[in-house]
């Protein structure tokens, strides 16, 4: 396979001096990111409050037309927010949880900060559902489908799990939840940038997610899309300022909601995170998802086929069209493994029932993945030497 996205390796000063395999986490740092913030500095230093009118107001609208142009959205339908937790929030509070449509059903391979916001919505009258999954990698689809009833409101869901990379058929629980009159906000933190998202398509209701791994995009900023017919009539009461129609009129009373995206927003955005995530989202763009999912698809079947040579346990399905970018693989003190892979300069996480994560992205080589593989082998050898 010619790989032709390697050309982009320059822009990342990381991939220098390291071999960076945790893109499922944090993405590399862009060289652009420099100019970018000192951009910033510049503008704030220079323009004063006037940059407001010049440049910083319609940011947020110009960077969540970025993402969309990422998912398929149609412009001015992504709103951008801190971070995943606070996007499930804005919508939260688009509903009403007293009612007898008061089920959130949700699976527990979601991520943790995503469960904990909707258990504590029980104490707004949310009645959570959580399907439990059966082995640790895959959605058990049946019963999260048998679930989705006529008293579910919502079906915040993940897209790619992050503890093993499964790619829930997201299709089939939009599908059933709209059946049944309920509406699913699809977490694809874990799939924008290496796993093609259409939420036209897809027909989904709203669709979230952070700029910082994938995407390369820095910690900070995060997307919320909603379907322009319900951004068109939906109240969210998380609001503020940036939602009101006239927010220079300082009117007292209600908010006056305005157009969608700013409609979904609150208070001051994050003008430096959502500048530092420019360079990424462009360069994503400019490669394109589909060349990144075709080469994530051959690099991650060749970490899982180094695994089974070693014999280790991989916690991520072995079928590529349900898998994402990541591999999951839990060889023996795979802990200590992976501290002393990052010891050694190779860049990946650890997960509680995941197990060493490897994330390669459009800038890793082949033989960065054989070089990880081999290092894990070393450290393995060297651990069983020291305990005879
Ligand atoms: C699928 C998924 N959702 C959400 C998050 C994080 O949520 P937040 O942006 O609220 O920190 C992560 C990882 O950090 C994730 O992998």
């Amino acid at each position: 396979m010619s790989d032709s996205l390697l050309r982009y390796r320059a822009e990342f000063p990381i991939l220098e001096r390291t071999n960076y395999m945790i893109s499922n986490s944090l993405g590399a740092m862009p060289r652009g990111v420099y100019d970018a913030l000192h951009g910033y500095a510049e503008t704030w230093a220079t323009r004063g409050v006037r940059a407001w009118e010049e440049n910083w107001w319609m940011l947020a609208l110009e960077v969540g037309n970025e993402l969309g142009g990422l998912m398929n959205a149609p412009k001015d339908s992504v709103s951008v927010h801190q971070n995943v937790t606070t996007c499930q929030a804005v919508v939260a509070s688009c509903f009403d949880f007293t009612g007898k449509r008061n089920k959130v059903v949700y699976s527990d391979m979601n991520f943790p900060s995503v469960m904990y916001f909707w258990e504590a919505q029980q104490h707004y009258g949310a009645r959570v559902h959580m399907v439990k999954t059966d082995d640790g990698i895959t959605v058990p689809i049946d019963r999260l489908l048998d679930a989705i009833d006529e008293h579910t409101l919502l079906v915040p869901i993940s897209h790619v799990i992050f503890r093993s990379a499964y790619i829930n058929d997201a299709k089939a629980i939009i599908d059933k939840a709209h059946k049944v009159g309920a509406h699913v906000v699809l977490d694809t933190f874990q799939s924008l940038g290496t796993v093609p998202v259409d939420v036209a398509a897809l027909n989904v209701d709203f669709a979230c997610g952070g700029v910082l791994k994938w995407l390369c995009g820095g910690p900070g900023v995060a997307y919320l899309y909603v379907r322009p017919d319900l951004g068109k009539k939906l109240e969210p009461k998380l609001t503020g300022w940036f939602a009101h129609r006239n927010p220079f009129g300082f009117e007292v009373g209600p908010v006056q909601y305005a157009e969608p995206p700013f409609r979904f927003m609150n208070g001051t955005s994050h003008i430096p995170s959502l500048e530092a995530a420019r360079p990424g989202l462009k360069i994503i763009s400019e490669v394109g998802v589909e060349k990144i999912r075709e080469k994530s698809k051959h690099q991650t079947a060749r970490l899982i086929a180094l695994a089974d040579q070693h014999g280790w346990r991989v916690n991520t399905p072995r079928d590529a069209e349900k898998r994402g970018g990541t591999v999951s693989i839990d060889m023996p003190d795979s802990q200590q493994v992976c501290r002393d892979l990052l010891a050694r300069e190779i860049l990946v996480d650890w997960r509680p029932k995941a197990g060493v994560r490897f994330s390669p992205h459009f800038y890793n080589t082949d033989e960065e993945i054989d070089a990880a593989i081999a290092a894990v082998e070393e450290i393995l050898n060297q651990r069983r030497r020291i305990a005879v």
